[in-house]
């Protein structure tokens, strides 16, 4: 024990230097730089071509009809779910285990999320309790690739045709992940990433809206783009003297940059992919749980989590505690359930929705199923250059404290 005791018990760390680098994001250089300077130096940040090029490299890679960029994810979002017709009383079903920009604009609209299960195995969109919750009022579902891992996209295809659903994707986790060889983010009615800088294809804050469908498109510019306003072919152009109120457009500068990193993209998801399939492995036969993508999809590495098993004797804060004793980067996942927050459970959402009679109340019990898999999550961090040796530290240091893992139950004081 004395030259394998954890260091939370009194040894030696396995990690003893500093390696805030390896997990440096995004990265910059010279390319990025010059694709900034060039449109400083042409002068207009707001109309500057470079938008629309970005959109049209979206088009291209992702194989879509429009692509609309917007100021973030957020508006993007906002405006997806105002283009599949989202209105006062709608319900859309959303999972809890995500960002909340997944679902609260849609209060916004008057529309009320309804939260379903996520899978514990690979923690997308239960389709088994999304078809449990369906309602008459039920409108669309929004599919999120959490981490950067698809969701089970037939069965929700499947069942939202059935039951005439529009699907939004939000794959702002997601860009490079693949379902049955097509991107996520163009599988929906409607799909939407954020640019926001810790995303895989960073513009500093910005959002893309996906989509074939070219109501969803005009509906999206009149929201808040009145330039593609003015040139939109059909009727909706007429409120190109208004908008809907909301103003939409992506910054040329953050253009500048999310086209270039988009270019680089494939070359950065592969090194994240080769040091977090190594963590998974070596994690894996230490004892943690890795999640697993669903057979049919190729997933990418937003973030890396795994999940302690039921026997572990550490609960989740104490696991992280002992690996960052170590000198890991270790974390608790950063996300709180949707459905346990006070915008839910105080009934503060309808000060959004405005409905006459609030319509639901949002039970912090609700979701076992996802509310047990929260609770054994912890987050590695993911090395964003070759660094085999450091992902060998961690495996070595997870392996130590999986080893002495009921001594550290037993001894460690608890962690607050
Ligand atoms: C899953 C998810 N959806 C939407 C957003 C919102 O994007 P933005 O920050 O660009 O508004 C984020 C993150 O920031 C996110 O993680």
């Amino acid at each position: 024990m004395s030259t394998d005791r954890p260091a939370i018990l009194g040894g030696t760390p396995v990690l003893s230097q500093t390696h805030d680098d390896a997990e440096r994001w995004p990265l910059f250089d010279g390319r990025d730089e010059a694709a900034v300077l060039a449109v400083l130096r042409d002068g207009d940040l707001s109309l500057h071509p470079v938008t629309r090029a970005l959109e049209d490299d979206y088009r291209q890679r992702f194989g879509v009809r429009h692509a609309l960029a917007h100021a973030n994810g957020t508006l993007a979002l906002l405006a997806a779910f105002r283009a599949v017709g989202l209105g006062p009383g709608d319900e859309v079903i959303v999972p809890s285990a995500t960002w909340w920009a997944s679902a609260v604009p849609a209060l916004w609209l008057g529309a009320v999320p309804v939260f379903a299960e996520s899978e514990a195995q690979s923690a997308g969109l239960d389709p088994v309790d999304v078809e449990r919750r369906i309602t008459p009022r039920t409108r669309a579902l929004v599919v999120v690739h959490l981490w950067g891992i698809p969701s089970r996209m037939d069965e929700l295809l499947a069942l939202a045709r059935r039951h005439g659903l529009k699907v939004i994707e939000d794959a702002s986790h997601a860009h490079g992940a693949t379902w049955r060889g097509r991107p996520c983010g163009a599988l929906g009615d409607v799909g939407v990433f954020s640019l926001q800088s810790h995303k895989l294809a960073p513009a500093g804050e910005g959002g893309i809206l996906l989509t074939d469908d070219d109501a969803v498109f005009a509906s999206a510019a009149s929201l808040g783009d009145v330039w593609r306003c003015w040139e939109l072919p059909g009727p909706e152009r007429r409120f190109a003297g208004t908008t809907f109120g909301i103003k939409t457009r992506m910054a040329a500068l953050s253009a500048a940059v999310g086209r270039s990193q988009l270019a680089r993209l494939d070359e950065h998801n592969a090194i994240r992919y080769d040091n977090c399939r190594r963590l998974e492995a070596g994690c894996s036969a230490a004892g943690l749980l890795a999640f697993t993508p669903p057979p049919e999809s190729t997933r990418v590495y937003f973030e890396v989590l795994f999940r302690l098993a039921d026997n572990c004797p550490l609960d989740a804060a104490v696991f992280v505690a002992a690996m960052n004793a170590e000198g890991a980067h270790v974390s608790l996942p950063r996300y709180p359930l949707l459905h346990q927050q006070p915008l839910f459970t105080e009934g503060r959402w309808n000060d959004l929705a405005r409905l006459p009679a609030p319509l639901r109340h949002y039970d912090p019990l609700d979701l076992p199923q996802t509310t047990a898999m929260a609770g054994t999550l912890v987050r590695y961090p993911v090395f964003t250059r070759p660094a085999l040796e450091l992902v060998d530290a961690y495996i070595t240091a997870t392996a130590r404290i999986m080893r002495h893992a009921p001594t550290i139950a037993a001894l460690s004081p608890p962690v607050a």
